[in-house]
């Protein structure tokens, strides 16, 4: 894991700071908690006064494994205060209040959690839950403009029921959401908006194509690969729209997701999206056929036993009609190719073919022989482009795949712009 020293006899767990502030969507974190110690991090939780108003420490305690410390007079010979800091390689906050956004932007250290944010040189990720009036108020503004300025995540809260009976953007973003972006930076070994500036375009999940007011044809993508790449892109600064099919994945906050079913609605969206955007990944799997006709009413069983007949018809290819008529001349194109070998040839022919036949700068293999890589959480895979040696991406989270994919896309856009 980059960023943190993990071998030989020094292996050990990463170790994060868990610091928590004191907002109603306290209770959430005990959940984020959960996933990181059920996914082997040593964590510490830190929280303010106010939080243990809303959790207290027994709970914290019991879901870390550790004694709980709030405030910077106990174990004072072990200096906590700074310590907890130093040797955190990750400190995650969330919820993190109005008032904990203020103190981190502008130093102030009167209690544990915030010395602990003035001494970590770690990545620091601040998941923001308020109302929309405090999220919206220019001094809460300035001050996430500050921390990201600085180099922290800000994670964007996520639209919803609030407190009471107020909706609105300041929910804290759902603890699953929190894990995948932290575990992200983690992994990354850094928070940083290197992608800012960009406007990219992520297509994911499988089309549906009707054949009747009850069936479809469809494939298994699960779509977790392309909101990997939708959500590590957020993370990394760019403006990302992601058009989803038939996925049931939550939404990943900050990102602005479009909802289609059939091919020809993944195409209307994704040209449209393209046309000012920086890269397009296509990582969707959209149906290359539909049936030529959709009945009105469901089809019956045949009383002489034969089967229907369903005529299809061939559905666009979306990836080659922008790689070889770019929406504008900046776009960088990626598509996937999800490939088994079979008597013509292997999978690296077949993609080699699929690179020349689509025209897209780069192309990430996935061999799926045995249904592997669907609904899976791991990913391996080889990005092929014309011209370059083959890049493996070594096995692991679809997360850590995406950012490599990004890495690339990243290079390309700078190298057409010298
Ligand atoms: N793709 C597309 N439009 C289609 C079919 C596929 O844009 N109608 C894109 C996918 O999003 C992916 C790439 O093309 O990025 C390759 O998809 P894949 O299913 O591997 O290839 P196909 O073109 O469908 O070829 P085949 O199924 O014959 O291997």
């Amino acid at each position: 894991m980059a960023g943190v020293e993990r071998s030989g006899a020094d292996s050990r767990k990463p170790r994060v700071v868990l610091g928590v502030s004191g907002g109603i969507a306290a209770y959430k974190a005990c959940e984020l908690l959960r996933r990181f110690t059920e996914s082997d991090h040593d964590v510490t939780v830190v929280p303010t006064r106010a939080a243990l108003e809303f959790v207290g420490a027994p709970t914290w305690a019991a879901l870390s494994g550790k004694e709980v410390a709030a405030d910077v007079w106990a174990q004072v010979h072990e200096v906590p205060h700074v310590r907890i800091g130093q040797q955190a390689d990750l400190v995650v906050v969330a919820p993190a209040t109005a008032d904990l956004l203020a103190k981190a932007s502008s130093g102030l250290a009167d209690d544990l959690l915030t010395n602990t944010l003035l001494t970590a040189r770690c990545p620091v990720v601040f998941a923001p839950a308020m109302h929309t009036e405090m999220w919206e108020h220019p001094a809460t503004q300035a001050n996430v403009a500050m921390l990201r300025e600085r180099g922290a995540h800000v994670i964007e809260p996520a639209v919803g029921r609030l407190t009471g009976v107020d909706t609105g953007k300041g929910r804290l973003p759902e603890p699953a959401e929190i894990f995948a972006i932290s575990c992200d930076i983690l992994a990354r070994g850094n928070a940083r908006r290197d992608l800012d500036g960009l406007k990219v375009v992520v297509t994911a999940g499988g089309t549906r194509e009707p054949l009747d007011p009850v069936r479809f044809l469809g494939n298994k993508s699960s779509g977790l690969q392309g909101y990997a790449l939708a959500r590590t892109a957020c993370a990394r600064g760019a403006e990302v729209t992601l058009i989803a099919a038939n996925t049931t994945l939550p939404d990943p906050t900050g990102v602005e997701v479009f909802k289609v079913e059939t091919t020809a609605q993944l195409q209307e969206q994704t040209l449209m999206a393209c046309k000012d955007a920086d890269a397009l990944v296509m990582a969707a799997a959209p149906a290359d056929f539909r049936p030529q006709g959709v009945t009105s009413s469901k089809i019956k069983k045949r009383e002489d036993g034969t089967a229907p007949q369903i005529e299809l018809a061939i559905n666009d290819d979306i990836l080659a009609g922008i790689s070889h008529n770019r929406p504008n001349p900046g776009l960088v194109v990626v598509g996937f190719a999800a490939e088994t070998g079979d008597e013509s040839g292997s999978i690296y022919d077949h993609a080699l073919a699929k690179l020349a036949r689509k025209g897209c700068d780069l192309l990430v293999l996935n061999n799926v022989s045995g249904g592997q890589v669907f609904g899976e959480d791991d990913n391996e895979a080889v990005l092929l482009a014309p011209d370059v040696e083959a890049e493996p991406i070594s096995r692991g989270p679809k997360a850590a795949v995406a950012n490599v994919i990004w890495d690339r896309v990243s290079k390309i856009i700078a190298q057409s712009q010298r």
